[in-house]
């Protein structure tokens, strides 16, 4: 078993990772330690039902599971409707403030059921088991919940730290294959930001790692991606600074998904393209050189992540929906730039010509190194 233990003074919290490790007998016992005699509502999405039943019957013997909260899967259910429906369902189940909220799923459950957790009663209790890979090495970790406003993504949320977070990257053997890649556009954003080492036993192993064929190989790159984050969030939970680095590719992939609509551009697609898009952008201003923008290029496409600007976006639309977004505090643009490999910094400022060339420029210009 790994473990990473996100410091943050009297709300520290651990993160064990390992796998098999939930379904393992003395897993019972390790949640039982956390919630003692306090009742536990487990909430988890249609798809991942059958694996969360399977856990719930597995934890009973040992913890006080009052109920499951099913909702449909998918980005459409993280809405204002599905946390009331939690929080109702924990009232009809007589839960109260020391109760536990457990997510048993990928993002969409993770923020939603911190969220409920957070605004129950003022502030309930909840503990992370990431079942999706993005889930497991990113959103999981950190303690921002939110759900989304028909105006845009994640526009209500609020800050809870979970109490820990378990990894089991065996809950990946049931999901789909491209859900493995979207998850590895965050792992390469944080490598790429943070650590030029992590980002080049990335690059290595992409066949093995994107096949989940080394166990321990995998369990490593999680527990690196997590221990990256962690370091951020110890050192600025709410964003004031640091933590806005973790958002590399997200200006200009938060567009994307925006213009093409939530349901049909997926955030890890939008990120892999606007890392690509944040990396021409950072050429253009002499901030990196292009055989680095060209290795970025080269690992995300070995993960099956999409590089190029899509031909059917206009870079002044994209340009507009970045401005809309909800980080463009004050209508003022804020890039998360690459200088190299493993190093990055905020850049605001930036002429808008400037940023339209650089996204015609992402719309070609790598050479493709197969794995
Ligand atoms: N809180 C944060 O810091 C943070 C960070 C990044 C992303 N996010 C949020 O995370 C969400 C994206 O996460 P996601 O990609 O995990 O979305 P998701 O929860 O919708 O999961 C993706 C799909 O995989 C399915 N799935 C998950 N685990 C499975 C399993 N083990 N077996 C079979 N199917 C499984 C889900 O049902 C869903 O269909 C977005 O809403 C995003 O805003 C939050
Ligand atoms: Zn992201």
């Amino acid at each position: 078993m790994k473990k990473v233990t996100v410091e943050l003074g009297e709300r520290s919290y651990p993160i064990e990772i390992g796998t098999n490790m939930c379904f393992s007998d003395s897993f019972a016992d390790r949640i039982g330690k956390i919630t003692g005699n306090e009742s536990v509502l487990i909430v988890t999405d249609s798809f991942v039902k059958p694996s969360a039943e399977k856990l719930a019957a597995l934890l009973k013997r040992k913890v006080a599971v009052k109920g499951i909260h099913v909702f449909p899967e998918g980005e459409q259910s993280k809405n204002f409707a599905t946390v009331e429906r939690i929080c109702r369902k924990a009232a009809k189940l007589h839960l109260d403030r020391k109760s536990f909220f457990l997510a048993v799923g990928g993002g969409v459950t993770g923020d939603l059921t911190g969220f409920a957790a957070a605004i129950y009663m003022r502030g309930a209790r909840f503990i992370q088991i990431p079942t999706s890979l993005l889930a497991m090495a990113d959103s999981s970790v950190g303690g921002k919940t939110a759900a989304d406003l028909p105006e845009g993504i994640n526009l209500i949320g609020a800050f809870l730290q979970p109490q820990a977070v378990f990894i089991d990257p065996a809950f990946l053997d049931t999901i789909k294959s491209f859900n493995i890649s979207l998850g590895f556009a965050e792992i390469l954003k944080i490598a790429a930001t943070f650590d030029a080492d992590f980002f080049g036993l990335l690059e290595k192993n992409a066949f093995t790692l994107s096949g989940r064929k080394d166990p321990a190989l995998f369990e490593e790159v999680l527990q690196r991606a997590c221990r990256l984050k962690a370091d951020v969030v110890a050192k600025d939970e709410k964003e004031s600074s640091l933590r806005a680095m973790l958002n590399f590719g997200h200006t200009f992939g938060h567009a994307l998904e925006k213009l093409d609509g939530f349901d049909r551009m997926y955030h890890g697609f939008g990120v892999s393209c606007g890392m690509y898009m944040a990396c021409r952008l950072a050429e253009e201003l002499g901030l990196q050189e292009h055989r680095d923008t060209v290795r970025l290029a080269n690992a995300l496409y070995k993960y099956n992540l999409p590089v190029y600007f899509p031909a059917r976006f206009g870079a002044k639309d994209v340009y507009k929906a970045m401005l809309s977004d909800k980080k463009a505090a004050g209508g003022k643009l804020k890039f998360i730039l690459p200088c190299g490999i493993g190093k990055g910094k905020i850049v605001e400022g930036i002429p808008k010509e400037t940023v339209l060339a650089a996204m015609e420029k992402a719309r070609s210009g790598y050479e493709k190194i197969l794995p």
